[in-house]
């Protein structure tokens, strides 16, 4: 079950930019409900190693802020910095800097290695992987990050603690071609969650934590 907040004042419809036929689109669907293949994985990561030199110039540091409001507005607010943070799909690096600006460590994972390539090494550690089958063992992560990334709901339920959180942020909101919605990423998880959403700038975000522990 997600409760809707308040947008944060800055909330701003995105620009018109992925319609529902947009190819990533559709993946991200197919993934969410446990399609992926190894042709989506090379599909995937040939585009995203494409675009990876112009990723970071095209892009402004204000459309990663939906990640620290989701931060400061959730359960989040009062973790502590020493938190084990995995972020998926961290590409080059734009979320991951502002993840290090609330906590002490992050864990950066990304299919693409050319987006790996353009990302800043001192922000955290990288590992060129698929989040379809992470190299970590059960339970050994307290939040996983994921912005404009495709969801893996079992992986993640496997590497998360049982107090775990999940923080999913679209920074085009439903523009952007990686999109599902927070109710979309709440049904998808395994078994009972419960979660907070809100709107910041042009992005949607969501935190999702297992009903057993909120
Ligand atoms: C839309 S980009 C977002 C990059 C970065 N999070 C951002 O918002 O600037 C999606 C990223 O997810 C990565 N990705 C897609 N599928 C993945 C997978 N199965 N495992 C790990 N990373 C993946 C891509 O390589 C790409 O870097």
């Amino acid at each position: 079950m997600i409760t809707h907040l308040d947008p944060h004042p800055s909330a701003a419809d995105p620009p018109t930019f992925a319609g529902e036929d947009n190819p990533m689109r559709i993946v991200t669907r197919s993934a969410a409900a446990g399609e992926w293949t190894e042709k989506s994985a090379d599909d995937v990561a040939a585009l995203f190693d494409s675009m990876a030199p112009d990723w970071t110039a095209a892009r402004s540091d204000d459309r990663y802020e939906p990640l620290a409001d989701a931060i400061e507005r959730s359960h989040l607010a009062s973790a502590p910095k020493n938190v084990r943070v995995l972020e998926l799909g961290s590409g080059t690096g734009l979320g991951t800097k502002v993840i290090r600006r609330f906590y002490d460590q992050a864990i950066a994972m990304d299919l693409s290695l050319e987006m790996l390539r353009h990302a800043p090494s001192e922000l955290a550690p990288q590992t060129n992987t698929d989040a379809s089958n992470l190299p970590l063992p059960d339970a050994s992560v307290d939040l996983v990050v994921m912005v404009n990334m495709i969801l893996f709901p079992n992986e993640i339920d496997r590497v998360l603690v049982p107090n775990g959180a999940v923080l999913w942020v679209n920074t085009l909101a439903e523009q952007t071609p990686i999109h599902l919605s927070a109710d979309d990423v709440d049904q998808a998880l395994p078994g009972e969650w419960t979660g907070v959403a809100s709107r910041y700038g042009t992005g949607t975000w969501s935190v999702h934590r297992r009903r057993s522990a909120s």
